[in-house]
């Protein structure tokens, strides 16, 4: 099914747009010419950005949703099919991470609104969307993360949240296969966006502007990740493993007790780090 296409006049529905990777992938494919509908809770950013792709030379629409609420899914779609009659690709993008000890976790509730989102909120989105999909042999795109295939210790929950959207698109991807609905799954790395600004501790305390501090200058752009995504949608890949992925799961297959090891110790210095420019 491997195809190239470019996205102009295509209608897009993308998901967590309001910021980093969903906010660049909107901008890049405006400026191919596509009509994009923009989610994500954030009515005002939602807006901004929309305005800025009908510059770019694309055709928007802002709609304000929060993907864990199955009506708030419904109502995206039906909108997006109310304004440009068809749907093309669906970007499920959202998310978001809590960062604590599993065990340190007041109640279940942060751990079940990771899951709300990334995961459910994905599968929403896709459940409204499919007949729409199936009518215009069209394409769905899953970020996942590293983390989804190499979790680190305090991300249980979101690493539990890509892992499934690993299994339910794995399976979607058979099911469609007659159908010509393509399925993607992006693992990007680290990429400089505001994820770590927005991730939450044990106690739902958002991290806020000091999450930035865990960037550096040798990670990926949200622009670059998104071109990244573009391409693999157009060719329909199956799936694209950012750096250190693809390394990280070879290691996973030969030993993964030196993978385990690996990760304790980048973690170790990752908490040092923070340490150190906290002072
Ligand atoms: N940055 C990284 O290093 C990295 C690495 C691997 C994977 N990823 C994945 O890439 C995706 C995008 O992350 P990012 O780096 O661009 O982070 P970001 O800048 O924090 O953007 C996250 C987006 O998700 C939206 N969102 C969060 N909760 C939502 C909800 N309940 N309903 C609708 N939208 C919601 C946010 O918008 P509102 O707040 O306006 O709702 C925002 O637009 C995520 O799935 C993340 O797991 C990121």
């Amino acid at each position: 099914m491997k195809e190239t296409t470019g996205f102009r006049e295509k209608v897009v529905i993308i998901t967590g747009a309001s910021s980093g990777i969903g906010k660049a992938v909107s901008l890049q494919l405006a400026s191919e010419g596509a009509c994009v509908s923009l989610a994500a809770r954030n009515a005002e950013r939602l807006q901004e950005i929309a305005q800025e792709c009908n510059q770019l030379g694309g055709s928007a629409i802002a709609i304000p949703t929060d993907i864990a609420d199955q009506q708030q899914c419904r109502n995206l779609i039906t909108k997006t099919v109310e304004k440009f009659g068809r749907i093309d690709m669906l970007v499920n993008n959202a998310g978001f991470t809590v960062v604590d000890k599993f065990e340190d976790l007041q109640t279940l509730e942060l751990f079940q609104r990771v899951m709300n989102v990334n995961f459910n909120g994905a599968v929403q989105c896709t459940y409204f969307a499919l007949p729409h999909l199936k009518n215009t042999h069209g394409r769905i795109v899953n970020i996942s993360s590293l983390g989804g295939i190499v979790p680190f210790p305090g991300n249980a929950s979101y690493a539990a949240s890509k892992a499934a959207m690993t299994g339910f698109s794995d399976s979607l991807r058979l099911e469609l296969q007659d159908d010509q609905v393509s399925v993607t799954m992006i693992y990007p790395g680290a990429v400089v966006t505001k994820f770590q600004e927005h991730r939450l501790d044990k106690d739902g305390q958002v991290r806020g502007s000091d999450g930035g501090s865990l960037y550096t200058e040798d990670m990926m752009t949200a622009d670059e990740c998104a071109e990244i995504i573009i391409e693999a949608a157009k060719q329909r890949k199956r799936e694209v493993v950012m750096k250190p992925g693809k390394i990280s799961r070879w290691i996973k297959l030969i030993s993964p007790s030196l993978l385990d090891k690996i990760i304790i110790e980048r973690v170790k210095k990752i908490i040092e780090r923070e340490a150190q420019e906290s002072k």
